[in-house]
């Protein structure tokens, strides 16, 4: 069978959280790819709602492998603190498996992300503080520490001595920071690669054997395609290697792009974005920013806050040209659209279907900042449907209103929406087809 990818199609937070945990009802391995514990992804389900932040979110589902793959960068501390959570809960984490190559967040990691952010000046990211950035900045670098390197403990030692030595003179006399101390990060870093011992495994060959076996793998991006740092909104992104685009899940999972077949792309059914950078079709003030952000219409108590870091989301129109931009990016065979509840207020919605740059219309990304600064978006207004759309189940019962909103998404992405959720629980969704393609309804 078919590998199947999940990626979010804007800025992060669309609801993969949501969508994995209910598609992975069809799969037999649920794997995260790439980022770290800087993604945050929500899910309601009849366990409860919970937050997850490196765990894929598949664990809920009993009989299913869970892998965080070599891609993902693992603060221990954080992982360690999700997996007891998750058990204190009642959910097993018996499926849990952490790749020996996955990078390992380390403390000069956090001290980086946090005094990097103050000296770039204007080119703040706004970056989730979580040392995720930092952390791939080492892979890249070729001086990051492995989870495989906390289980020896001599090899860890020497290994730590080494990177402490050049991460300490960095910290001192660049940043002006000071110096970490060798035998408390030794023997807390040791602690935590003993409690992660019983889940680290050659996760490459269990993927590579599932697949050769036929069983059905989803992999569970991180992130929105506009963050990704080759192709999204530069500088304004995440700094994760493999990409968080569907391109990634390949090579963060140790299998041939040929593996993946299927490419659902989830967009929220309007724009958000946390942290700085451009964002032509934010509504700043007023009544339709505060309606966006607050949920009002839709399900109450899911307003636009961060999961991560509990930051107001900034809010806008639906966005047709980076969401096309960004489906072919992805390949993307099927979307999930999700939050049409949040938009059951607005008597009049707007969608984005290109852009004015110096008097000429574009449908395309500016290259630069400057470029993107320029560009206004020009939109195309549709009716509002002015009900409550909770409970729909059937894409029939849907408002005249909603359906063709979701036909003018479907047309500007050239794919075809298989699943739109109208609330934040497992059930509130209408689904078409499942994650493989097959019908549904
Ligand atoms: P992720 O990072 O892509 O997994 O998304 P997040 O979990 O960070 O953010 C999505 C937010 O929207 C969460 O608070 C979800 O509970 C909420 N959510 C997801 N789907 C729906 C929906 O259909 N309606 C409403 N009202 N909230 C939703
Ligand atoms: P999920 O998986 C939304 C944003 C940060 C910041 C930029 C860089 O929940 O969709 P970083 O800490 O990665 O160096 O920050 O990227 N960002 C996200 N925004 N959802 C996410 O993940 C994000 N992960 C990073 O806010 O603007
Ligand atoms: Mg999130």
């Amino acid at each position: 069978m078919p590998a199947v990818v999940v990626i979010g199609g804007q800025w992060g937070d669309e609801g993969k959280g949501r969508v994995v945990d209910f598609h992975s009802q069809y799969c037999s391995v649920i794997a995260r790819y790439s980022a770290g514990n800087n993604a945050g992804h929500t899910i309601i389900n009849e366990k409860g709602k919970f937050a997850l932040h490196l765990v894929p979110a598949g664990i809920f589902r009993q009989d299913k492998a869970c892998v965080i793959g070599n891609g993902v960068v693992i603060d221990p501390a954080k992982l360690l603190e999700e997996i007891a959570m998750l058990s204190d809960r009642g959910v097993s984490v018996a499926g849990l498996m952490i790749s020996q190559l996955a990078h390992v967040i380390m403390p000069w990691h956090l001290a980086i992300d946090k005094a990097d952010e103050a000296l770039r000046g204007e080119l703040a990211i706004g970056t989730t503080g979580t040392g995720t950035g930092p952390a791939f900045h080492d892979k890249v670098g070729r001086s990051g520490i492995r989870v495989a390197d906390l289980l020896d403990r001599q090899h860890f030692a020497w290994k730590l001595r080494t990177v402490l030595e050049y991460k300490n003179r960095i910290l001192t006399q660049l940043y002006g920071l000071p110096p970490l101390d060798f035998d408390q990060i030794f023997e807390t870093y040791t602690e935590h690669g003993e409690r992660m011992r019983p889940y680290v495994a050659d996760t490459i060959a269990y993927v590579q054997e599932a697949h050769a076996r036929g069983e059905m793998i989803l992999l569970e991006g991180a992130q929105g395609s506009l963050l990704d740092l080759d192709t999204g909104t530069y500088p304004y992104v995440t700094s994760s290697v493999p990409a968080s685009v569907a391109a990634g899940g390949a090579i963060g999972i140790g299998l041939g792009p040929t593996a993946i077949q299927r490419v659902v792309g989830v967009y929220k059914s309007y724009q958000t974005r946390v942290g700085y950078g451009p964002m032509a079709t934010e509504i700043l003030e007023g009544g339709d920013m505060e309606m966006l952000r607050e949920g009002i219409g839709g399900v109450a108590g899911t307003a636009e806050y961060g999961t991560t870091t509990g930051r107001a989301r900034r809010v806008g129109w639906f966005d047709g040209v980076l969401a096309r931009y960004t489906a072919r990016l992805n390949g993307v065979t099927s979307v999930a659209l999700t939050r049409l509840d949040s938009l059951s207020a607005f008597e009049r919605l707007k969608i984005c279907v290109a852009y004015e740059v110096d008097g000429e219309r574009v449908t395309t990304l500016p290259a630069t900042l400057a470029g993107a600064s320029k560009a206004t978006p020009v939109y195309e207004e549709m009716p509002g449907w002015q009900q409550d759309v909770t409970d729909v189940r059937h894409l029939g019962d849907l408002p005249t209103e909603a359906r063709n909103y979701v036909r003018r998404i479907e047309q500007l992405l050239e794919a075809r929406v298989d699943m739109i959720s109208v609330g934040p629980e497992r059930s509130q969704a209408i689904v078409t087809r499942d994650v493989f393609g097959a019908a549904l309804q």
